[in-house]
């Protein structure tokens, strides 16, 4: 299956570069693994080559896409008897913020298969589910299932090496700090999906799951947002919804707010505190991702 490693990125890369979008350029500051000397350095989100959309979307996105599109299009947009893949269809990977979705749907030749009329949030947060999907599939490579298999594939001294080298992971990681003993922590497919996707929301409420917020700390790796208005008032929050002409956050206290957008005002900055970790998912090589598997897996 790893030789299907290069489908899955080609597709990311073609979505990667036609999201072109002006809100997501990240420069707040990051935050997360803690103990490495002195902490990671800021990291941005991925400017316009990575569009972040808020994970609330996504899951708010996952039953109105059950509902509305899965009977045709199948379990988690993978197909289904009448209808497509919507993972790798064209249509979803040049989207941005449903508009794209959206009109394909009025299009006479979706109309003609299905007579939908979605209101634009809902085919927002259907279209951000779906770019999850298409992350998630691009993070997959393939899947090695078996953790021998996985370690076979690599080679732990080149891992170091490329660890402390070209890698960069000592920016942000200490094997002896951040990464001590991760190599017991995890079985080597487990660790390998680690490597490239860090899990959000272990260490507190995340920005996900909809419904009422849950009591704890906020969850470090959550991706933010900071609203500037005209006047220069800034409000932080956990992004709920962001397009090019509203936006909405959530506040620690559980409150909402939703201001109208024009022309890029006010102003929304996302941190993504794993945005290196998103950047490294493009970068990767797979040799590099086993070797680096091989290598993690020796820090017992
Ligand atoms: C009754 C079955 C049915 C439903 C419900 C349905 N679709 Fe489809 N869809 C199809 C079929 C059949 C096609 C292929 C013909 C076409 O392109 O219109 C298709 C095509 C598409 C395509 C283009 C895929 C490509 O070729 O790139 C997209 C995007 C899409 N659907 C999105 C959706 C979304 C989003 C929903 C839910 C809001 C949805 N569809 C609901 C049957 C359905
Ligand atoms: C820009 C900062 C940054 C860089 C560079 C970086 N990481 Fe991370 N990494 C993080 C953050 C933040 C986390 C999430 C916090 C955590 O899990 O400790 C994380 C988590 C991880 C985890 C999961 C740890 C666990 O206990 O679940 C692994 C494995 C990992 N990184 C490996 C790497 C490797 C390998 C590299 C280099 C190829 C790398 N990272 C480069 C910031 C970074």
């Amino acid at each position: 299956m790893r030789k299907n490693l290069n489908t899955p990125m080609l597709m990311l890369c073609i979505a990667l570069a036609c999201a072109t979008s002006a809100l997501a350029q990240g420069g707040g500051r990051g935050r997360g693994a803690a103990g490495a000397s002195g902490g990671p350095p800021p990291v941005q989100l991925l400017g316009g080559r990575f569009k972040a959309y808020p994970q609330d979307a996504a899951d708010r996105g996952l039953p109105l896409y059950n509902t509305n599109c899965g009977y045709c299009h199948g379990e988690r947009a993978k197909g289904g008897k009448s209808g497509p893949d919507l993972v790798v269809s064209d249509v979803s990977l040049h989207d941005e913020d449903g508009i794209g979705m959206g009109e394909y749907l009025k299009g006479a030749k979706h109309q003609g298969v299905a007579k939908l009329d979605l209101p634009p949030a809902t085919i927002y947060d259907i279209a951000v589910y779906i770019h999850s999907r298409i992350t998630v599939a691009a993070l997959n490579r393939g899947g090695d299932t078996h953790p021998d298999e996985v370690l076979k594939a690599g080679n732990a001294d080149a891992g170091k090496a490329y660890f402390n080298g070209a890698g960069g992971c000592t920016k942000c990681h200490s094997v002896e700090g951040n990464l001590k003993g991760v190599g017991a922590k995890y079985d080597a497919v487990t660790l390998q999906d680690r490597i490239v996707m860090p899990q959000r929301g272990r260490g507190g409420r995340g920005g996900g799951r909809g419904g009422p917020v849950p009591a704890g700390p906020p969850d470090p790796l959550a991706i933010t947002a900071t609203v500037t208005l005209a006047n220069g008032q800034t409000f932080k929050g956990l992004p709920i919804r962001v397009t090019d002409f509203d936006v909405t956050l959530r506040f620690d206290d559980g409150s909402t707010q939703t201001w109208a957008r024009n022309n890029g005002v006010p102003k929304v900055d996302l941190t993504d505190p794993l945005a290196g970790h998103l950047e490294l998912m493009r970068t990767l090589k797979d040799s590099d991702m086993h070797n680096l598997t091989a290598y993690l897996a020796t820090l017992k």
